[in-house]
Formats: C-alpha cells, sequence, structure tokens
C-alpha cells in the first residue's frame, strides 16, 4: 500500500485537518512528525467541532492508528489534558495511539521562556510565536541539553537531572529576561504525573512504522504548519523551529525518504498568516475583513485575527518544489463566492526588477511588490457543489490557472468544513 504525505503550503492553517481526517479512512496509521501544539487542527465531525493540537487526527476515525513520531515536541501535560478531552467528548484513545520515546519534551520553563523572549523582541523582530515553548525547546534538542519521552519515563534519571536544569533556565527567566521563575518541585511534578498516564503509549515508534510498511499497511503523514514556516525555507526568521516541508518526514519518523510515495500539497484558495513577517499579498483593508469574517479566520491554538489576502503563486511554486507535490488539496474556494473579482499574485516586483522565485531574507520579501492578475468571480454559492461539474465556470478557470501557475495539479477541492463538503478531481477534467 502507498504512503502519503499531507503538508501545509502557505503559512499554516490551509485546512490540513479536514483533508486528513477525509483521508484517513482510506489509510491504516496517520503519523504527526514534526511541530507541537502550535498546530490547531480543527476537524468537524457530524456537526461536532474538534481542536486537535498533538494528537493526530486520524484519532477521529475509529479502527485507525495513530502516531506522534520523533520529531514531534510534546507537552506531556497538553497531551494528557487534550486525550482526556476526547475521552470526555466520547472518542477513544487508548492503542490507537503511539508516542516516540524519542520525542522531546516541552518543559514550563521553555514556554515561559518563550514567552519572555517574545516579550524582550522589539517591535519588528516579534516573531508572533504561540507560546507553546516550541522554539526554545527545539534549540534544546540541538543543544543537547532536551528531554526525551523515554527519559521522563525513567524516573530515577529524570529526578537527578530535572532540578539543574530548570535552575539553569530559572537563571535566564530571572536575571536576563526579568519575569517570574517557574517552580522546580511544580515542574518535576507535573512532567512525573503526565508521564505515569502516557507510559503505556510510549513506544519505538520507527521501529512499529516499519513494521508497519512490512505489513503493507498505509501510512498518512500530517504535516504542521506550512512551507513558508519551514525553518530552512521558510521566512526566516518569522518561522517555526521545524523542518515543515515533507522532507522533515524522514528525521521526525525514523522513516527513510523513499518510504513517502505521494505528497498531497493543501492551499487554501486565498494566503493567510498569524504571526509576524513578511506577507506580500496581504490584504489590510475591506478585501481582507470580508475574507477573515467568510473564512472563520481566528487561530485554533491562539484565536488571534489572522492576517488575509489574495492567493501568491511565487509562494505555491515555490513551496510545491520543494515538497515535491504529486497533488494539490485546494481549500476554501467557497470564501471566495461573494466576490466580483478575484486576484492572483504571479509574481513580485522586487527594486524594480521582475521574479518569479521565493526570495531568501525577509527583508527582501518585505519589499517584494505582487504583480496581480484580475479573473473574474463566480458569485455563486459553491458550498453545496460535490461534483467537479457543480463548479461555476469562472471557478474552474480559477482553479485551472492556480495549478498552471503552482505546477502541479489540483486533485481535490474543499468547499466547507463538514467532511463532505469535498469534490474529488477525477483524471480526465
Ligand atoms: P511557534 O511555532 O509557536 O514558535 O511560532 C512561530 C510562528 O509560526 C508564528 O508566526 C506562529 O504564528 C506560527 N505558527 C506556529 N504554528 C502554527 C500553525 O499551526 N498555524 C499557523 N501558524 C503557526
Amino acid at each position: 500500500m502507498k504512503t502519503m504525505a499531507v503538508v501545509g503550503l502557505q503559512w499554516g492553517d490551509e485546512g490540513k485537518g479536514k483533508i486528513v481526517d477525509l483521508l484517513s479512512r482510506q489509510h491504516d496509521v496517520i503519523v504527526r512528525c514534526q511541530g507541537g501544539s502550535n498546530a490547531g487542527h480543527t476537524v468537524v465531525v457530524e456537526g461536532e467541532k474538534y481542536a486537535l493540537h498533538l494528537v493526530p487526527s486520524g484519532i477521529l476515525t475509529p479502527g485507525k492508528m495513530n502516531v506522534i513520531g520523533n520529531g514531534v515536541v510534546i507537552d506531556p501535560v497538553g497531551l494528557v489534558e487534550e486525550i482526556e478531552d476526547l475521552r470526555g467528548r466520547g472518542v477513544a484513545v487508548g492503542e490507537n495511539l503511539m508516542v516516540s520515546d524519542r520525542a522531546h519534551v516541552v518543559m514550563s520553563y521553555h514556554r515561559a521562556l518563550d514567552r519572555a523572549q517574545e516579550r524582550k523582541r522589539s517591535g519588528g523582530a516579534k516573531i508572533g510565536t504561540t507560546g507553546r515553548g516550541i522554539g526554545p525547546t527545539y534549540a534544546d534538542k540541538y543543544r543537547r541539553g532536551g528531554f526525551r519521552m523515554g527519559d521522563i519515563l525513567d524516573r530515577g534519571f529524570f529526578e537527578r537531572v530535572v532540578a539543574e536544569r530548570v535552575a539553569e533556565n530559572n537563571f535566564l527567566l530571572r536575571e536576563y529576561f526579568g519575569v517570574e521563575e517557574v517552580s522546580p518541585e511544580g515542574t518535576a511534578a507535573e512532567i512525573v504525573r503526565a508521564a505515569d498516564f502516557l507510559r503505556p503509549l510510549v513506544t519505538d515508534t520507527a521501529l512499529q512504522l516499519r513494521k508497519f510498511i512490512a505489513e503493507g499497511k498505509g501510512i498518512l503523514f500530517e504535516g504542521a504548519q506550512g512551507a513558508l514556516l519551514d525553518i530552512d525555507y521558510g521566512t526566516y526568521p518569522y518561522v517555526t523551529s521545524s523542518n515543515t516541508t515533507a522532507a522533515g518526514i524522514a528525521t521526525g519518523t525514523g522513516l527513510p525518504p523513499s518510504a513517502i510515495s505521494e505528497v498531497l500539497g493543501v492551499l487554501k484558495a486565498y494566503t493567510t498568516r498569524v504571526g509576524t513577517g513578511p506577507f506580500p499579498t496581504e490584504q489590510e483593508n475591506d478585501v481582507g475583513e470580508k475574507l477573515r469574517e467568510s473564512g472563520g479566520e481566528y487561530g485554533a491554538t491562539t484565536g488571534r485575527p489572522r492576517r488575509c489576502g489574495w492567493f501568491d503563486a511565487v509562494v505555491a511554486r515555490h513551496s510545491v518544489g520543494l515538497n515535491g507535490c504529486t497533488g494539490i488539496a485546494l481549500t476554501k474556494i467557497d470564501v471566495l463566492d461573494g466576490f466580483e473579482t478575484v486576484k492572483v499574485c504571479t509574481a513580485y516586483e522586487l527594486d524594480g526588477r521582475r521574479i518569479e522565485h521565493f526570495p531568501a531574507g525577509a527583508a527582501a520579501v518585505e519589499r517584494c511588490k505582487p504583480v496581480y492578475e484580475e479573473i473574474s468571480g463566480w458569485k455563486v454559492d459553491t458550498s453545496e457543489a460535490r461534483e467537479w461539474a457543480d463548479l461555476p465556470a469562472e471557478a474552474k478557470l480559477y482553479v485551472a490557472r492556480l495549478e498552471k501557475l503552482a505546477g502541479c495539479r489540483v486533485t481535490m477541492v474543499s468547499v466547507g468544513r463538514e467532511r463532505s463538503a469535498v469534490i474529488m478531481r477525477s483524471e480526465g477534467h
């Protein structure tokens, strides 16, 4: 059976949760590979809304195995809450969830440092992080000062080391950032409690995944955030701290790159971004407001209003290339229903020159002026469309134009929040 990756091609919030939820029915195992509880995957099932942060979206489909891979940073306290919340709403979580023993642990001081660093950054240097401790946890991982899930299960080791790690970080919090310290006892106690709860789920997930592949099981890799938030290829430093592109799947799961057969990139029919950083097609006007309200563009994790703008094909090309997409899922096209005309950015003008690639530096991206093409809108409700033929001609032309500019075929079009609100586009169309 084939494996498939679902990755975001913009700045996150493309609607991956819904696509993964839909595709999880055709796969046996759903795997998170990077990021942490900064992600907020909103899935609506039978009118019930679920905002998942760490648990893969496949948990909402009975009979599926869900895996949190080693590339994810796990807040154990948050994970326990998420599991309890799901169980409270009647979703079974138990043997259908595995957590990597190599995944790094988000500690109380990581969350405190994330917020303190963000507060200290001045004006334009602010990243607008989710405050979930993501950056400091990955920083500790790479400077070899982190705890992994396996470490917190080893109580003897954990209790020997934790006081010193808290003291080191408290020094920073107190002396450099001038904020309140975290409690050493409280930190140790909350982790020990959560570790005991999570113990039955923690295992060598790389080994398990290899076994699943050998058994011919279908595996779906659930990306978090989007390519423009990638630590290497995003709008650095206004990015998250992991590799959000398909490349991160191998290191984040322990599977070889050759284990990924298909890559479905998710693009929203317009663009949004939360947090700060350059966003060439942003519309700080009525258009942006209309997109935000019609699209319900408020963060699933932080509730922050998302910045909104037109579709950016320079971004799409950059991301399709980085991910090696074999298909595109285009989401929320129904949000554009009310527009007379819609704009698509086809290139940028940078310092008087036309460019068609995405520049490396945030300062250069900030100076990019979008070159727009105006396309006529459809002014028809598309939310009930379930077949390609149901879409108005202008909407079909819009899709055709986007895929030509992005360099990859649109294979799915999503027209609403519900699982059923999707058009699967067959080869001939
Ligand atoms: P962090 O990942 O919390 O460090 O935040 C870094 C940047 O990534 C900020 O601009 C966040 O708003 C953004 N970000 C992180 N996770 C998500 C997500 O799931 N969706 C959209 N933006 C995100």
